[in-house]
């Protein structure tokens, strides 16, 4: 599929799938999605907890490398699974520009770790953040009772369906821990009520720049 780099509205950088003209982020802005959804809404319940993570589309690291630097501010220690099926390119990660628009020049090797590091293997990041990233599609996510929080950033369901469904939630929840949380920047109905028949309790909130509304899900 072609794909491009473009810059999203806060400056920072995504890709874009120009045939299903999907973004990998928020085209209203990539970094500031990843901090309302994931981590304004998501990580930021676990203060100065151990917790273990698991992030649904690992694709450029945004998501894990902001984890990685706010974790440090909450005292978190993150035990952190990305599943990717595509990973992206050196070159493509080369042209992201995270570590300049998060002003973290003293963490580039970090983001750079975390691109190099083998596929497969638990990889010490930083003192209090260990990664895995899974080569696997979605679907054979077999994990039970293992994650506090789950980072549903799946491309959207105008172009995956199929990854919205009950099929898929079903086993998000059975992967989280009880009172684990899940959270994704979608809001559509359909997927509201996937959540809720797999046994989710739902909540919406404001979305993102550019976003009405998300969802939060707890496995009550
Ligand atoms: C919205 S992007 C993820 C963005 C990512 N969280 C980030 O911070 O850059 C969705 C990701 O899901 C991956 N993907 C799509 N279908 C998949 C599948 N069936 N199984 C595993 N990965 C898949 C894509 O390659 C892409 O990286």
């Amino acid at each position: 599929m072609k794909r491009e780099i473009i810059q999203t509205l806060d400056g920072s950088t995504t890709i874009h799938l120009t045939d299903w003209d999907e973004c990998y982020h928020s085209k209203h802005g990539a970094i500031q999605e990843a901090q309302h959804v994931f981590i304004k809404n998501g990580l930021s319940l676990f203060q100065n907890k151990s917790i273990s993570i698991l992030e649904i589309g690992f694709g450029t690291g945004l998501n894990a490398f902001i984890t990685v630097l706010q974790g440090k501010k909450m005292n978190q220690v993150i035990d952190y699974v990305g599943v990717e099926a595509y990973p992206i390119s050196a070159s493509e990660v080369l042209s992201m520009n995270y570590v300049e628009q998060l002003n973290a020049n003293s963490a580039r090797a970090i983001f750079e770790k975390m691109h190099e590091s083998n596929w497969e293997e638990k990889i010490i990041i930083s003192d209090d953040f260990t990664l895995m990233k899974r080569k696997q599609f979605f679907e054979t996510i077999d994990d039970e009772n293992r994650f506090d929080l789950i980072y549903f950033d799946a491309f959207g369901y105008r172009v995956q369906p199929e990854l919205w469904s009950t099929a898929i939630f079903k086993k998000m929840f059975n992967s989280l821990k009880a009172n684990g949380v899940l959270v994704t920047y979608a809001a559509r109905g359909v997927v509201k009520r996937s959540m809720i028949e797999v046994g989710f309790t739902v909540e919406k909130l404001a979305g993102p720049p550019g976003k009405r509304e998300m969802f939060r899900a707890i496995k009550k």
